[in-house]
């Protein structure tokens, strides 16, 4: 069985799956560096020459290619469980954990980690994650097993509030 960390840009799911993995004895996978490593280029760099579609495309397979593996904490993309076909396959092989956190939290944790995320690239970026927020969350929660808040929390508290909701093993 994997765990699937998945929600909206700066909830924490790489920084979370990374320590999750480590005290489990799990593989981490980062599914946005995985996506690079396969086009050869940064997820900014894919959006610009190749545009979003393209993108998705890349993600979904991806995504299916790393599902059929076990043992592994995945950290998933924003976008990734909006596509059917992925998240289906992501919930067959792993338990789905939606990561939240309010509006001006996921504002400062992105602006902290640099220009990475071409959604983000607008004038008005609170306002570009409230209406985003609001047309994906119905997904997200629907697509969840599990939903943990991060906001005020730091990585190292989400991974536990994580191991305490699912007890025993993550990766049996
Ligand atoms: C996206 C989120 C990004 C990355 C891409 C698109 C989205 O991943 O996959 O920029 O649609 O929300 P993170 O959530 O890891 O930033």
């Amino acid at each position: 069985m994997n765990v699937a960390l998945f929600g909206f840009m700066g909830v924490g799911k790489s920084a979370v799956g990374r320590i999750l993995a480590e005290r489990n004895g799990l593989r981490f996978v980062d599914l946005d560096a995985e996506i690079e490593a396969r086009a050869g280029k940064s997820i900014p760099s894919i959006f610009e020459e190749e545009g979003e579609a393209a993108f998705r495309e890349i993600e979904k397979t991806t995504a299916l290619e790393v599902a059929a593996r076990d043992r592994q904490v995945i950290a998933c993309g924003g976008g990734t469980v909006l596509n059917a076909e992925s998240r289906e396959g992501l919930s067959k092989t792993s338990r789905m954990i939606l990561l939240t956190a309010e509006p001006a939290t996921i504002l400062e944790r992105v602006e902290a980690e640099g220009e990475t995320r071409p959604l983000l690239q607008v004038d008005d970026r609170i306002g570009s994650i409230e209406s985003l927020l609001a047309a994906r969350n119905p997904h997200y929660i629907r697509a969840a097993d599990l939903i943990v808040d991060t906001t005020e929390r730091t990585p190292q508290q989400v991974a536990e509030d994580i191991m305490n909701l699912i007890g025993g093993e993550p990766g049996a």
